[in-house]
């Protein structure tokens, strides 16, 4: 399909957009300031649920998974160019409600516990955050019913905990995780890049060169991978790092050898960045 997205701010129009539409139905939740990585989990959409099949994408900036003293006040708002990639992505409907109708009592009290995953890497130093994303996304699934939701692997522990949620709620509906997409230095799409000044955006690549530097010596093993990645970080001037794990791609204890995960966040001026990439790890031989 193609043409400008249907527009509903209510649930009410919500409903009477999807209406009779056939399924597949997709959906990509998004908090809008929407860049390349937004785009290609809705062409991943798209691709999944073919040609004849609505696109939905949400815009909510959910205060529930904010904290105070958190960005949620001056989280970039740019509603007019979302539309805009909404439209050039052939997305059929734009769900883009108020916090009233998503919340119309005020917090709701029945929330999604996301339980003990949601208290690492991001959990630590933001606990009731993973709280706010799964309810909310709990929510999105009751409004729109999709038959799949895509995700991406740049929220790599709230892909997992999504995908978990699904599994452990028996939610009837297909997630599908999508690849980060990166500006040709390294650096992860983020809505939060907006933040960074011109010395803040140099030196924010330090993140993706660390990972990539763990990723190049993965081969020899997993203390010669954090070794790669902490030589990296020698080097990055003005990276406030907060962690750098080593994981299993569930997010348990890392193994030895086969499949991982390397995770980051630091603070590069007043913005606090994450990144991720997956890596093979093998033993020395
Ligand atoms: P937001 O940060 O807007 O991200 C929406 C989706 O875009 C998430 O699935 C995120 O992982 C994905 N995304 C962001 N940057 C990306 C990149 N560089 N490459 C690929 N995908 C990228 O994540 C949220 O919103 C919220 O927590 C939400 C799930 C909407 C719940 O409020």
């Amino acid at each position: 399909m193609t043409g400008a997205p249907l527009l509903a701010n209510t649930r009410e129009e919500l409903r009477g957009a999807l209406g009779e539409r056939p399924r597949p139905v997709g959906l990509v939740p998004t908090m809008g300031a929407l860049h390349a990585g937004h785009a290609a989990l809705l062409a991943r959409a798209r691709q999944e649920v073919g040609p004849g099949a609505p696109v939905v994408a949400s815009i909510f900036v959910n205060p529930l998974q904010f904290a105070p003293g958190e960005d949620l006040d001056r989280y970039p708002r740019t509603f007019d160019a979302d539309l805009e990639i909404c439209a050039e992505q052939g997305v059929d409907v734009v769900f883009a409600p108020a916090v009233e109708e998503v919340y119309p009592g005020g917090e709701p009290q029945v929330r999604i516990d996301p339980g003990p995953l949601a208290r690492v890497l991001e959990g630590a130093s933001r606990p009731t955050h993973f709280d706010g994303v799964l309810t909310v996304v709990a929510k999105l699934f009751g409004l729109v019913s999709p038959d799949l939701a895509v995700f991406g692997e740049k929220d790599y522990q709230q892909l997992t905990l999504i995908r978990r949620m699904v599994q452990d709620l028996c939610m009837c509906l297909e997630v599908v995780g999508a690849e980060t997409v990166r500006e040709p230095d390294g650096l992860a799409l983020s809505s939060r890049n907006r933040y960074l000044d011109p010395d803040h955006r140099w030196r924010a690549a330090a993140l993706s060169r660390t990972l990539f530097a763990a990723r190049a010596s993965a081969k020899y093993g997993a203390a010669v991978a954090i070794d790669a990645a902490r030589h990296e970080l020698r080097h990055a001037r003005g990276v406030d790092l907060e962690y750098l794990e080593l994981t299993a791609p569930d997010l348990g204890p890392a193994p030895e050898t086969g499949p991982a995960r390397l995770l980051i966040a630091a603070r590069v001026g007043s913005t606090r960045l994450i990144d991720n990439v997956a890596l093979e790890l093998k033993e020395k031989s």
